[in-house]
C-alpha cells in the first residue's frame, strides 16, 4: 500500500486530535524502539511522519540537550497536536514530505521512522531522501508498536509476503535506496526494522 500526499493529509488531518486517546499505552515501546537506535548524546535526529510527536520525548533524552531533533510532518493538524502536547520543547515540528526535506546532504545522525513507510507515496524515492539527509554510517529505524500479523487481524485481513514490510520486500528496497538492513523484528507488539547507511 502506498499513499498519496494529498490522501495522507485527508486520512490524519481528522485524526489527528484523537490520535494519542487510541493509543495511550504505546509510551514504552516508543522509548524502546528509540534506544534501538542507538542515538547518541549531541546526535541530530529526525522523526519522519511525527505525527503528534509521541517520539519526540525519548529522542530528546537520548541526545540530550546539546543534540537536534525535527519532527516532519505533512498533515499540519498533526503538528498542531505537537505543539498543543508541548512536544515541541522536545524537537522542531517542521511541516514537510518527506519526498523533499530542507535539509542538507548528510545533516543528520539518525531518522525514526513510526507508521510512516506503508504512507510512502514513492517509497523507494522517499526511502533514498531519508538516505541523502543522514551521514555515511548513520541509521534508520523503521517502527510499529504493533506487528504485521497483529496489525493485519486488527483490520481483518492476512499478511502477505507482498506487504512492503515483509522482510522479503522490505530488505531490497532499503538496499536500492541507500540503506543496509541490519536487524528485523516482527513481533505481536513490535515491528522495528533496523538499517544503517551505506558507505558506497
Ligand atoms: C500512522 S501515523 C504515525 C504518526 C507518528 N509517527 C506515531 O507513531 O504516532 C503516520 C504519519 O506520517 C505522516 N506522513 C505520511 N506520509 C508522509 C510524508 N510523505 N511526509 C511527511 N509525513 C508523512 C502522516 O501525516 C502521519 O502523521
Amino acid at each position: 500500500m502506498s499513499d498519496d500526499p494529498a490522501h495522507v493529509r485527508e486520512f490524519f488531518g481528522v485524526r489527528a486530535a484523537g490520535w494519542d486517546s487510541r493509543f495511550p499505552d504505546d509510551g514504552p515501546a516508543y522509548a524502546a524502539a528509540v534506544a534501538d537506535l542507538g542515538l547518541r548524546p549531541g546526535d541530530a535526529v529526525l522523526d519522519a511522519g511525527c505525527g503528534t510527536g509521541r517520539a519526540l520525548p525519548p529522542l530528546r533524552a537520548a541526545v540530550g540537550p546539546t543534540g537536534t531533533v525535527l519532527g516532519v510532518d505533512l498533515t499540519p493538524e498533526m503538528l498542531a497536536q505537537v505543539v498543543k502536547e508541548g512536544r515541541d520543547q522536545d524537537g522542531t515540528p517542521v511541516l514537510a514530505d518527506v519526498a523533499r526535506l530542507p535539509l542538507r546532504d548528510g545533516a543528520l545522525d539518525a531518522v525514526f521512522g513510526a507508521g510512516l513507510v506503508s504512507h510512502l507515496a514513492d517509497p523507494a524515492r522517499d526511502l533514498a531522501e531519508l538516505a541523502r539527509v543522514v551521514r555515511p554510517g548513520g541509521r534508520l529505524a523503521l517502527f510499529h508498536p504493533i506487528g504485521r500479523a497483529a496489525l493485519a487481524a486488527r483490520h481483518g485481513r492476512r499478511i502477505t509476503d507482498d506487504d512492503l514490510r515483509a522482510e522479503p520486500r522490505l530488505r531490497p528496497l532499503l538496499a536500492g535506496s541507500g540503506w543496509e538492513l541490519t536487524a528485523y523484528t516482527d513481533e505481536d507488539h513490535r515491528f522495528l526494522a533496523l538499517a544503517v547507511r551505506r558507505t558506497d
